[in-house]
């Protein structure tokens, strides 16, 4: 079985630190951002890809689009080059970046363009601008609609828009007045994400001074519902947990992880997963630029795990869950050569009693029920 492979390339810079982000990203280390792109050229250089099929690249971040635009081109230009025996052409490889509104313009997405990059991914969050200022974003609505009616004019066809609910102090009213602003653009697929409160972040501190607060998870609940309804009666398909898209424009770079496929994460905190280990690039922004510098491209990579049979298998049904169409068992059955009904009957058994998942033909997935409870499912896999 000839597999998917995909690439991701982290780009750790951004204008400034929104409140409840913890990703690795920086809004002070601009100065460092040749380095570090020259680096991430490097790291490329020494991956071989040649017995590889690669399906998609994803650049994300931090922002990619808060950097010049040339880097963007020359990380690019390479892996072309590289990929030039790959079994997919290059123009039919999803190759997305991450875009902010307030950090593009008509040139960048223009380069973008002919590049080959064929989706963009906007963080938007919220269209209220009240609401964008509180949770620290850089942009205002109108600044998002310029960017987007830029990217439509520049051609792109297939456009992600990303959303936030459960913000502190966002009503069900504005989530409503955010999903009808979007849907009249029409974007190919919309990504909605519940406020998940990290250590370490503005709004970890607010919170533990009770400066901020919080929807309670009922009402957290009722806005995902809410979103769900909306979006599929405006004909979007609910096809991951956190993810709708129209027909036939799902990410196949996120549907791979989530089909346990392999890919390669470059720069800083990038995960990969190749030959059933699961691997990370280290967070230091120095000492990543220093390993590489001296050759030592081992040294940037932890293993996090070297998956057995059991593992692999424990977490192809964890990944299937996320799916809304849940675990395809004929493909259970073929990877593994074993029937999951079978194989996970305890674990099933308790969790369809406790009306979480149902089973139908050929899939085992989460109910109504066991979407609001994912994690009580994702447990018995750990
Ligand atoms: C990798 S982030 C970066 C994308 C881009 N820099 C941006 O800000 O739009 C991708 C998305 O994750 C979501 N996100 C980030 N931090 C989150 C958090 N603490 N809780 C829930 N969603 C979060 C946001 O919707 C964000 O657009
Ligand atoms: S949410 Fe995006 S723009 Fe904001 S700090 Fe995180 S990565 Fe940067």
């Amino acid at each position: 079985m000839e597999n998917n492979f995909g690439i991701y390339i982290h780009i750790p810079f951004c204008a400034r630190k929104c409140n409840y982000c913890d990703f690795i990203s920086f809004y002070n280390k601009d100065n460092l951002i040749e380095e570090y792109m020259n680096c991430l050229k490097k790291e490329i250089d020494n991956f071989d890809f040649s017995k590889k099929i690669v399906t998609t690249i994803y650049i994300g971040g931090g922002t990619p689009s808060y950097i010049n635009e040339k880097y963007i081109v020359e990380i690019l230009n390479l892996l072309k080059e590289k990929l030039k025996n790959n079994k997919i052409k290059w123009q039919d490889i999803e190759i997305t970046i991450e875009v902010n509104p307030g950090t593009v313009n008509k040139e960048k997405l223009e380069e973008y363009k002919k590049i080959g990059i064929n989706r963009l991914s906007i963080g938007l969050q919220t269209t209220k601008d009240e609401l964008l200022k509180e949770i620290g974003r850089i942009h205002t609505y109108q600044e998002f609609l310029e960017t987007y009616n830029e990217a439509r004019k520049q051609g792109f066809k297939n456009i992600n828009v990303d959303l936030m609910i459960a913000l502190p102090s966002q009503k069900i009213e504005d989530i409503k007045e955010s999903l009808e602003e979007i849907i009249k653009l029409s974007p190919e697929h919309i990504s909605v994400y519940s406020l998940i409160i990290e250590e370490g972040t503005v709004f970890y501190k607010l919170l533990e001074e009770n400066k901020i607060e919080l929807p309670s998870d009922e009402v957290e609940r009722n806005m995902y519902w809410y979103v769900k309804d909306f979006l599929e009666l405006n004909g979007y398909n609910h096809y991951e947990i956190s993810n709708f898209s129209k027909k036939q424009k799902e990410s196949k770079h996120n549907l791979n992880c989530w089909n346990q496929e392999e890919y390669i994460g470059f720069g800083i905190n990038a995960h990969s997963y190749i030959d059933k280990i699961r691997f990370c690039n280290i967070d230091n922004l120095e000492e990543y630029i220093k390993n590489i510098k001296e050759g030592n491209f081992e040294k940037n990579r932890t293993i996090e795990e070297r998956q057995t049979k059991e593992d692999e298998e424990k977490e192809f049904m964890m990944l299937g869950f996320r799916k809304i169409e849940g675990v395809d068992i004929s493909k259970f059955k073929e990877k593994f050569c074993e029937n999951p009904l079978y194989l996970f009957r305890k674990e099933l058994n308790k969790l369809v009693e406790e009306g979480l998942i149902e089973v139908d033909l050929n899939n085992i997935k989460l109910t109504n029920k066991g979407l609001d409870l994912a994690n009580i499912v994702f447990e018995e896999f750990v």
